[in-house]
């Protein structure tokens, strides 16, 4: 059986019985006015964070969801865009694609303004979308591309490529891990399928992105996510594992490489009012700039003494050099 059978069975098994332990996310539960997530959806919360984004969400976009889960981030998204097939949600498992769509009904009658026709579930693989190109705003998916490995992984990445508009942006949260995982982890599908397996470096999984084409990246939140113990786990040693929430932007590849924002600042603290680069960056006197890793070493080797670069927070909120 393949690891992608695997995976399909487990999140069969997630749909027709909930499991509320299966992807461990430390994100409150969205509130905003009007908003009520039923408890299912809660039960069913199958992420490792959250690419619901409200600065994202303005002019109705079109959405795509791939691997619905629950439901919940697509009732999410639907509070941002109330109008028939708003969100397009993807997911090859019938039984979750069923689960999802009775959980909609129960949304909607704990919250008034929201109707299933919001979302159109539609099955397909996230390797091969049932989606138009060039045809949305915002794509999302949530702890699923963290399960496919390496070609797997990049033709996921290449169809949200495709089916976004030109500076669409693709939303994702995804376990990480910096240590390297001995083969058998690697290898195994059901914690591959679990989402504890299969996570990579964030520098592999950001070139994962840029590889494809998405000319900037902004890592948004990054926080602990689990711990593989030699005790539970084929490892002989600890293994931490963090999640992160990333948006990729496709945005035109820049001559001199991608933008990525990891949350670095500059501040300029010299003796002008501000300080010119002259390639587009004005940093003015005591104020923190956010800037992309390309911009701050470029920064840096100019070596001087009155600009503080800081290291990346991994938590990039907008407002960036470029
Ligand atoms: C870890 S769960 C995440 C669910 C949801 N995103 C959430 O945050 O609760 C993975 C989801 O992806 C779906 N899935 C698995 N393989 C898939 C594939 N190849 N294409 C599309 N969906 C897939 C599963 O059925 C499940 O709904």
């Amino acid at each position: 059986m393949s690891y992608l059978q695997a995976t399909n069975d487990l999140y069969k098994e997630a749909a027709l019985t909930p499991d509320v332990g299966l992807c461990c996310t430390t994100n409150p539960i969205w509130e905003l006015p009007g908003l009520k997530i039923p408890r299912i959806m809660q039960e069913m919360n199958y992420g490792c964070g959250s690419t619901v984004h409200a600065r994202d969400l303005s002019n109705n976009p079109k959405m795509l969801y791939v691997g619905v889960g629950g439901g919940m981030e697509l009732l999410q998204f639907s509070y941002f865009n109330r109008q028939k097939g708003g969100v397009v949600g993807v997911d090859v498992v019938d039984e979750m694609l069923q689960a999802s769509s009775d959980n909609f009904k129960i949304a909607e009658e704990e919250n008034d303004w929201f109707r299933s026709e919001f979302v159109d579930l539609k099955k397909g693989d996230a390797l091969n979308l049932p989606v138009e190109d060039n045809s949305i705003d915002v794509a999302a998916q949530n702890c699923l591309f963290n399960i496919f490995k390496e070609e797997d992984l990049k033709r996921a990445i290449e169809e949200m490529y495709r089916v976004l508009k030109p500076h669409g942006k693709l939303v994702m949260s995804d376990p990480t891990c910096e240590q390297e995982m001995n083969s058998v982890l690697r290898n195994d599908d059901r914690l591959r399928a679990l989402c504890l397996s299969g996570s990579l470096p964030i520098k592999q999984y950001v070139k994962a992105l840029t590889d494809v084409g998405f000319g900037t990246i902004e890592i948004r939140a990054r926080k602990p996510y689990r711990i593989l113990d030699p005790k539970n786990y084929p490892t002989d040693e600890l293994i931490y594992i963090e999640s992160i929430e990333v948006a990729a932007i496709k945005d035109p590849m820049p001559e001199d490489g991608p933008c990525i924002f990891t949350g670095k600042a500059a501040i300029y603290f010299g003796d002008e009012d501000y300080f010119d680069d002259h390639k587009g960056h004005v940093l003015l006197k005591n104020q923190p700039l956010a800037v992309c890793d390309k911009t701050a070493g470029a920064l840096g080797s100019l070596e001087r003494d009155d600009i503080f670069i800081s290291e990346s927070t991994y938590h990039y909120d907008g407002g960036g050099c470029c």
